[in-house]
């Protein structure tokens, strides 16, 4: 069974390629690289002990996919590649709708084309907005997002339920994910963000290997048990896990299944803050700035959809995923460029 992953160099991607392979799937990585490094690749071999293809290619062009499923014999196709910075997306709305959302089309024409019609897709936790109550359950309307990267998700979900719809020969994931850290265990692959990190624990890292100085606490004054905001942080292992579960099922069935994948946990960011210090034995100086605007109070997940219809559960601790986090940043203090 040959599997094709697009963003397949890329954070979350590159730790399903090793889940995939574990479990025996065969894969083919289609990547721009626009927001990744190949050795992704090469680590995702040294791990897993198995090889496979990865092509350079942009999911926008159309001709170079064809050419792919000519190439190779593809399954179903499980799709990460996509832009994700929140405040880039609100500088550069265009290029966000255009490569996430028009990039997901070419590649379902392709597949309809190639008549490969089982995709699992990234969502997010953002597709919930603000509107919605914590625990976000699956059942729950989509919310309002606030800024163009959360649109891309809502429409794109739209697009897969509309082409469900139209042929109920698809089966497709929709798999809403919550807040991803860590990295696996062996250290070799990890989360590698360009120019200062938007996101709470890749910054958490970058001070304690020295990159920065000091974490600014957006805001100590919502409606939490702490004041700081609290959010269902997953190890990315455990996140990976989900994604084979959820493609086994896909595999024998029709139809448009949703799926959180979280561990219905909430931390605050003190919680992060301390539990990364305590495990690593490391110093995160901090200080408590505004709020972050677009920001909600509390995200987390009623995950009890998927254990009951996928039996998946997140098995990794906070501690896990601090420790992981910072195995994977002290000895790649560059991400892969050194
Ligand atoms: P990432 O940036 O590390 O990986 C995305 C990969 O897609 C990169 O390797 C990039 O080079 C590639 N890519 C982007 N546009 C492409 C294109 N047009 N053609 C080919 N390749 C392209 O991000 P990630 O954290 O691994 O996220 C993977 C997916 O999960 C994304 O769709 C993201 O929106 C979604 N997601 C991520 C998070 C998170 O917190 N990391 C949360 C929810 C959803
Ligand atoms: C961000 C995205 C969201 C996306 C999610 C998962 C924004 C506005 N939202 O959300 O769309 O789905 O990642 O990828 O970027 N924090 C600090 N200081 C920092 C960084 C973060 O205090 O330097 C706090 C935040 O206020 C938040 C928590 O840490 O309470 C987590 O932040 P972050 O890692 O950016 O994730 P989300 O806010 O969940």
């Amino acid at each position: 069974m040959s599997i094709l992953v697009t963003g397949g160099t890329g954070y979350i991607g590159s730790h399903t390629c090793v889940e995939l392979l574990n479990a025996g799937y065969d894969i083919v990585v289609v990547d721009n690289f626009c927001n990744s490094s190949p050795m992704a690749a090469d680590r995702v071999r040294e791990i897993t002990g198995k090889d496979f293809k990865v092509y350079r290619c942009d999911i926008r062009d159309r001709d170079g996919l064809k050419k792919i499923f000519e190439e190779e014999k593809i399954d179903a196709a499980i799709h990460f590649a996509g832009l994700k910075a929140v405040g880039e997306s609100c500088q550069k709305p265009l290029e966000y709708y255009e490569n996430n959302i028009w990039g997901t089309v070419a590649l379902l024409e392709v597949m309809r084309d190639a008549g490969c019609k089982t995709i699992v897709f990234s969502s997010s936790a953002t597709v919930y907005g603000s509107e919605n109550k914590v625990p976000f359950n699956e059942t729950m309307p989509v919310g309002t997002a606030t800024n163009p990267y959360g649109t891309t998700k809502i429409y794109i979900e739209n697009i897969l339920q509309d082409l469900y719809k139209s042929d109920n020969g698809w089966s497709v994931s929709l798999l809403r994910y919550f807040n991803p850290i860590g990295a696996h265990p062996s250290g070799r692959i990890g989360e590698n963000p360009n120019g200062i990190p938007n996101n709470l624990m890749p910054y958490i890292a970058q001070i304690a290997v020295g990159k920065r100085e000091k974490l600014s606490i957006f805001g100590d004054d919502y409606p939490t048990p702490d004041g700081t905001g609290v959010r269902d942080y997953i190890h990315v292992v455990d996140l990976a896990l989900g994604h084979i579960k959820a493609l086994d099922r896909a595999l024998g069935k029709t139809g448009v299944d949703i799926y959180n994948l979280g561990t219905g946990i909430g931390y605050s960011v003190l919680d992060i803050v301390k539990t990364f210090i305590e495990v690593n034995g490391v110093d995160i100086p901090y200080e408590i700035g505004p709020r972050r605007p677009g920001d909600i109070a509390e995200c987390y997940a009623n995950a009890d959809k998927a254990a009951k219809e996928l039996g998946w559960k997140a098995e990794r601790t906070l501690a896990d995923m601090c420790r992981d986090t910072w195995n994977w940043q002290k000895n790649n203090p560059n991400g892969y460029e050194n």
